[in-house]
């Protein structure tokens, strides 16, 4: 079965051909970085310019890659949501008119579960139940997966995104936009303890994430030793403060993970989503997965970050369940992969702010 996958939910333009949900034959990615990189961070209004004149390039680069024609695709997957609504709408209704064409199915496919099953590409059938970090620009949980296509969050971040995190103190460093590949670069061969960043503490002892607070830490440290930014000429002063401002980071990301796979007995753990890339993540989970004695599987760095063989993989398994989208199917930036033991309602009564 040769699925298409699309994805559009942020900044990426995404296409790609899969067999059999497992084997690559072609994914490209436009990305839209250089563009947004001027503002600071993605415009919406911009994004979903941009995705308008790259979807049908990019889908027809993808088809020609593999050697394949728009007839020998069997079905069609689609990010649905979350992300910008004006990015996503680009993708589904792409997707939509072409299925209708072709006469084939269509699946809509959640964005986070596409970082799921990153992984399944370079990695052993996965385990279950397994337990997944997706770490991303927008997202930040810890999902607990009993079996295939079933989510619990067992953490989630109380305010921002692990990846925003990055970009945020990237730029009050004066290192640029995205932060994480140059906050990486800079942290190398230094030593992250000479500027040390405290743990957030969750009141209520759940086993959640917090980074703002982070933030607020190393602007406070900034300002506190008057530190001198020159925008793109990082000082070692800079390097000190980008590597311990990452080690945190990790140092939160990977004890939750581990203190949850204590508790929880997952036979795998996967680490996905574009924070992912890190080298210094990667290494870290390695250490959690070799204390914990069970294998960790990250994507590498081309299905880290947004791509759309991940949608068409998640895609493949959705439509092997019987799933397949009517003409009434639309972007939807609210989609949730949780799926088990919702607690959101419960959180809410008892005040806890988190983000979805
Ligand atoms: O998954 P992704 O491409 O888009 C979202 O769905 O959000 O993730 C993008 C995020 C950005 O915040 C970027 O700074 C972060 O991933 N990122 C990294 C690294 N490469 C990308 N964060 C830390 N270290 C990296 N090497
Ligand atoms: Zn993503």
């Amino acid at each position: 079965m040769i699925i298409l996958g699309i994805e559009s939910s942020c900044d990426e333009t995404a296409a790609a051909l899969v067999r059999d949900g497992r084997e690559i034959l072609s994914s490209v990615i436009a990305s839209q970085i250089d563009i947004h990189r001027e503002w600071g961070g993605v415009v919406p209004e911009i994004a979903s310019r941009e995705h308008l004149e790259k979807i049908e390039p990019v889908v027809n680069e993808a088809l020609e890659r593999a050697g394949t024609r728009l007839s020998d695709i069997d079905a069609i997957a689609v990010t649905q949501g979350p992300g910008l609504i004006g990015s996503l709408l680009v993708g589904v209704c792409y997707a939509k008119a072409l299925a209708y064409g072709l006469d084939i199915p269509i699946v809509g496919v959640n964005h986070i579960e596409g970082h799921v099953y990153s992984i399944v590409f370079e990695n052993p059938p996965v385990e279950y139940p397994a337990l997944a970090l997706i770490v991303s620009g927008g997202h930040t949980n810890i999902f607990y997966i009993p079996e295939e296509g079933k989510y619990k969050v067992v953490s989630r971040t109380r305010d921002d995104a692990a990846g925003e995190a990055f970009d945020k103190v990237a730029k009050m460093l004066g290192l640029g936009y995205p932060g994480g590949p140059v906050i990486e670069r800079l942290a190398k061969g230094v030593n992250a303890g000479k500027v040390h960043f405290p743990q957030a503490k969750i009141s209520d002892g759940r086993p959640d994430l917090s980074f703002s607070g982070l933030k607020t830490a190393v602007s406070r440290y900034l300002r506190e030793n008057e530190i001198n930014i020159i925008e793109n000429e990082p000082s070692p002063e800079v390097r000190d403060i980008a590597a311990g401002f990452q080690s945190a980071v990790i140092k939160a990301l990977v004890g939750t993970l581990e203190k949850l796979a204590k508790d929880l007995l997952p036979r795998t753990l996967i680490v996905a989503g574009g924070v992912a890339c890190n080298l210094a993540l990667k290494e870290a989970a390695e250490a959690a997965a070799e204390r914990l004695g069970i294998p960790v599987y990250f994507p590498s760095k081309h299905l880290s970050t947004d791509n759309a063989a991940m949608i068409a993989a998640a895609g493949f398994v959705a439509l092997k369940r019987g799933e397949c989208a009517g003409p009434e199917m639309t972007a939807d930036i609210t989609l949730r992969l949780q799926n088990l033991e919702n607690e959101d309602e419960a959180l809410r009564k008892k005040g806890v702010h988190y983000r979805l």
